[in-house]
């Protein structure tokens, strides 16, 4: 074969999906005053109430520290322009510590020392290029504030706006982005309400709100002051906002009372402040208002615990922002499963009433997206400017090697792409949390977040970059995310598989038993097709002697001990067990060979994971109507019991169908598999409601008759495409390409996985409407009985996942295809683009971000179910053992896969590499080969030999990790940047 080396870099296979931040967006890191700058009573510096705090307490953080010293960043100032030169950012983000520039914090008395300060930091900023984000108050109030109300007294607002008129007066013409206040919830609810925070006072229920009303006031009037004095004064670019600390709260189970608790917790901690400034009616969220009302009756109060505003003031607070700054860390899910004997009466968590608990792993960041997409829609579209995220880990576990951290980066930045161009959030910049390590409140030292550590045991406070300050700063100078991105001196950071993850490899019976007539096995479609019209397969060939596996059990499950494999997923051929199709007379000879299979694969601790059905339908059920037939759905239940009677006792993991589409639409639609008819709009889908009965009877049938110790497992497989919009700024590219998921993947798993069950309610629609329109008498979409339905609904304890490639759908038009077909009824025309690496079959190519999209996908349609990859893999040509592309797809796309189960929180347990061995690839015959191991199909005896693949493989599931680098034994190392063409032989 001759050997093409093209120029193309493999990474390019991505590009529809490596979104690059928009040039304007801008990048920063934030700190603030307290708990870097020390030097607390230096410089004409007066007491605030975390000095109070911490200095009258002997111990109130976790280490009983305070940040007296802190990071020394009153005396360092050129150390830390130097970070942030060497970061490269295009904002830092501090804030002005009040005391230091009103030591009594009334404006009486200015201290000239602590006014200098500033605008010796904002000048050197400015110097550098970068421009200063200002928050006014960062939690250290002055002590006589405190002590003449705090921020429960409403006087308190005209504090703070004389404090900010002072502020506007100094820096004004030369800070032109300004945040009010920080986290008021956090301030508010722990410094007042549950004494977590200074001043530590602990008015459940009463001072976070109180103090929340003073907050929000201030907030207005200072806004107001901006524009009324001093915006068109500094030439009218000056922006002024607030930042809001933002969790979204997701539904444990998708019902309306989760829903409602979930609401009601993130209207509580985030509405709260948004809804009166960002929302078109204002004031606080209707359930806040409501709920709190109600409660403080019950409790006996005289008037709500929440204080309420005139309508003036609602008008005075609404639209007082030009952006809205988000601080996000994590997300929760929620119940309405709320014990309220073991909460405070009064208290928010008691007014709130929902059970809510942190995701497990917090690099998950489709928590942020969705957060996004509602303050779009909640708030008529508002720019945003991240002005908090970032990562904390323990003190001791903390490392210069940071993997973690820079994994959450990654993560989350990820995320914002995908806000930002696919749902079209107006995202302008990114603030990183933080830095440097510096004092973290309660937890005192022991919790780290900066991207430079900082060794507090040092008096002169060294900073040094930890792995994740080289990492952001290469993502703000490339504009984009390269996870394998490695600073000097480190190598790239990758996720580990869970330990209870599984990996397997997959066949199939047809695929590669042989033997097609030995033993009394009775002929299927396959064997009837290829003997009558050989010409339909590419190389006129069939699946008579395939891979010899029926009499090459030992050696076979030799070679899946050497993979290393968990289990081994294959399936049985009904015409061997039941060569008549009935279940009239069962095949000893058929019971024989998979007793022994089964059997030899348990001796070597490796898992059967056995499908039913994998296509080879016998021929004599075929004629009498094949899958079209709702009789099939009996005889398949038959054939299933006779499974399950004879090999239920040892075998626990159960696939009934694979690939539906497949099996219906190609068969009977498409003329594309075995039994090759061409009932485009019709066939496909009578077989599909047949099969999908025939599952759900199996199921219920299993589950009632067979599994009663519960520990077997079973579902179905479904072959799914990522359907991306063509054009992703196009709305009827997005709809085309959601109507074709639904179409080709939602068909056969919306009626099982479902909350409401039946068909995809858009796709019944479709189709009725058209069939009445191309006047059918009836839909040619059958319907299901509700009796149906339920039986559908719920029947798998998995979803089995079979993935190869990624389309690009645009709105199809009425006279660009024929009708009735499927792909009008899907509404959507698919391709695949030609800028995509191809393996040798056409219908697959490298697009792994695809892959994670439709994981994702999944998640999001049905709730998270557990997801078995049942099939993923790659063709080539030829017998070359030195499978580099293979390799490659691999990599990548269980590199995805981790990213789907870290970052995007989807539950996948177990992923199956097709194929275990070069089989007869259907209509493609012996051409196009997806095995790990490869066979010579001129060699009657089928010799098989171990391909590089295979070892890389093992290696991964040995070692749980991807390491591009690994090279096995005896193999010269791939060269990933280009890929070596292929040619048809
Ligand atoms: C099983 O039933 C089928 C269909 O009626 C029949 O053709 C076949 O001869 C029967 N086989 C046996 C062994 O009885």
């Amino acid at each position: 074969m001759r050997r093409l080396v093209i120029a193309l870099i493999l990474a390019c296979a991505c590009k529809a999906q490596d979104y690059e931040f928009p040039s304007d967006f801008e990048f920063g890191v934030g700190t603030a005053s307290y708990q870097i700058e020390g030097g607390w009573d230096d410089g004409g510096k007066g007491e605030n109430i975390w000095d109070f705090v911490l200095h009258n307490n002997e111990c109130f953080t976790a280490d009983c520290s305070n940040a007296d010293d802190a990071c020394m960043s009153y005396y360092k100032m050129d150390d830390d322009f130097q970070m942030l030169e060497d970061l490269g950012v295009d904002f830092y983000r501090f804030s002005i510590s009040w005391s230091r520039i009103l030591p009594k914090g009334h404006i009486y008395e200015v201290n000239p020392e602590g006014v200098a300060y500033y605008h010796q930091l904002i000048d050197g900023l400015i110097e550098r290029g970068i421009k200063p984000v200002v928050t006014m108050f960062h939690w250290d109030l002055p002590m006589q504030l405190h002590e003449t109300g705090s921020w429960t007294n409403p006087r308190l607002v005209d504090s703070f706006v004389s404090y900010a008129d002072l502020l506007f007066q100094e820096y004004g013409d030369k800070v032109f982005t300004w945040t009010t206040f920080n986290e008021p919830y956090q301030f508010c609810e722990w410094g007042y309400s549950t004494g977590l925070h200074a001043p530590a006072y602990a008015q459940n229920g009463i001072g976070g709100y109180l103090c929340g009303h003073t907050v929000l006031l201030a907030h207005a009037k200072t806004y107001r002051l901006y524009q009324e004095s001093y915006k068109e004064l500094y030439g009218g670019q000056g922006e002024i906002g607030i930042t809001i600390h933002g969790a979204w709260r997701e539904p444990v189970e998708p019902t309306d009372e989760d829903r409602a608790a979930s609401d009601a917790a993130l209207q509580f901690t985030f509405g709260w402040f948004a809804n009166p400034i960002f929302s078109e009616t204002g004031n606080y969220p209707t359930v806040m208002i409501e709920t709190i009302e109600a409660k403080s009756n019950e409790e006996n109060f005289r008037r709500s615990r929440l204080p309420s505003f005139t309508q003036e003031e609602i008008d005075l607070i609404k639209g007082t922002s030009d952006f809205l700054g988000l601080n996000y860390y994590n997300s929760y899910y929620c119940s309405a499963d709320f014990d309220n004997s073991a909460v405070t009466v009064p208290s928010m968590t008691n007014d709130i009433g929902a059970n809510c608990r942190g995701v497990a792993v917090s690099t998950e960041s489709w928590g942020l997206r969705k957060l996004l997409k509602y303050i779009k829609t909640e708030y008529n579209n508002p720019k945003i400017l991240i002005t908090e995220n970032g990562y904390g880990v323990n003190s001791a576990a903390d490392s210069l090697d940071d993997c973690d951290r820079t994994n959450y980066f990654n993560s989350y930045l990820h995320t914002l792409l995908n806000s930002i161009y696919e749902d079209g959030v107006n995202v302008i910049g990114y603030t990183a949390w933080s830095l440097m390590d510096n004092f973290e409140w309660q937890s005192g030292y022991t919790r780290r977040y900066g991207l430079y550590h900082v060794d507090f045991t040092d008096p002169e406070r060294p900073r040094t970059p930890k792995r994740s300050a080289f990492v952001y700063g290469n993502i703000i100078s490339t504009r984009k995310i390269d996870r394998f991105f490695a600073p000097t001196s480190y190598e790239a950071c990758i996720y580990t598989f869970p330990d209870e993850f599984e990996f397997g490899c997959a066949t199939s019976s047809y695929q590669v038993e042989g033997a097609w007539d030995v033993d009394g096995k009775g002929e299927n479609i396959w064997d009837y097709m290829t003997h009558t019209d050989p010409g339909v397969i590419t190389d006129n060939n069939n699946g008579d002697i395939a891979c010899n596996a029926y009499y090459k059990t030992e050696e076979d499950v030799e070679l899946l001990e050497n993979l290393g494999v968990d289990f081994y997923r294959f399936s049985l051929s009904w015409s061997r067990i039941l060569p008549g199709g009935h279940a009239n007379f069962t095949n000893p000879a058929g019971i024989d060979y998979y007793n022994g299979l089964i059997d030899a694969l348990l001796a070597k601790g490796i898992t059967p994971l056995v499908t039913l059905f994998h296509w080879d339908l016998p021929q004599p059920l075929q004629e009498i109507g094949g899958w079209t037939s709702p009789l099939l759905v009996d005889l398949f239940v038959d054939y299933a019991e006779v499974i399950f009677q004879r090999f239920g006792d040892r075998v626990k993991n159960w696939i009934t169908f694979n690939e539906p589409y497949q099996i219906c639409q190609e068969g009977y639609s498409e003329h594309n598999k075995a039994p090759l008819y061409t009932q485009d709009g019709i066939g496909g889908y009578l077989c599909a409601y047949t099969v999908l009965m025939a599952h759900a009877k199996t199921y219920e049938i299993y589950q009632s008759r067979y599994n009663s110790d519960k520990e077997g497992k079973m579902g179905i497989t479904v072959h799914g495409i990522w359907s991306h919009p063509q054009d992703i700024n196009s709305d009827a590219d997005k709809e085309a390409s959601e109507s074709k998921l639904q179409a080709h993947f939602g068909i056969y798993l919306h009626p099982i996985y479902s909350e409401e069950g039946n068909f995809p309610p858009s796709f019944i629609e479709r189709v009725d409407r058209l069939s009445a329109e191309e006047g059918f008498p009836w839909s040619r979409l059958p319907k299901f009985t509700q009796e149906e339905i339920d039986l559908l609904k719920g029947s798998a304890d998995f979803l089995g996942f079979n993935h190869y490639a990624t389309d690009l759908c645009y709105a199809l038009s009425a006279d660009e295809t024929r009708r009735p077909s499927h792909e009008y009824d899907s509404g959507a025309r698919c391709y695949k683009s030609d800028m995509w690496e191809s393996a040798a079959s056409s219908w697959v190519k490298v697009v792994p971000w695809g892959f994670r999209k439709l994981l994702h996908w999944i998640k999001e349609q049905y709730n998270n179910p557990e997801v078995v990859v049942t099939e993923n893999g790659f063709s080539t040509f030829g017998n070359d053992v030195t499978d580099c592309r293979r390799i490659n797809y691999y990599n990548v796309y269980l590199e995805a896969l981790l990213q789907a189960i870290y970052e995007d929180g989807c539950k996948i347990t177990k992923y199956t590499a097709w194929s275990f061995l070069d089989n007869f690839e259907w209509m493609d015959g012996y051409l196009e080969k997806f095995g790990l191991h490869s066979i010579d199909f001129n060699d009657p005896n089928r010799p098989r030999t171990a391909k590089m693949s295979s070892y890389v493989y093992n290696n991964i599931i040995t070692t749980r990790k991807i390491n591009r680098d690994f090279t096995p034994t005896g193999f010269d190392p791939c060269d990933f940047d280009v890929i070596p063409e292929m040619e048809r032989p």
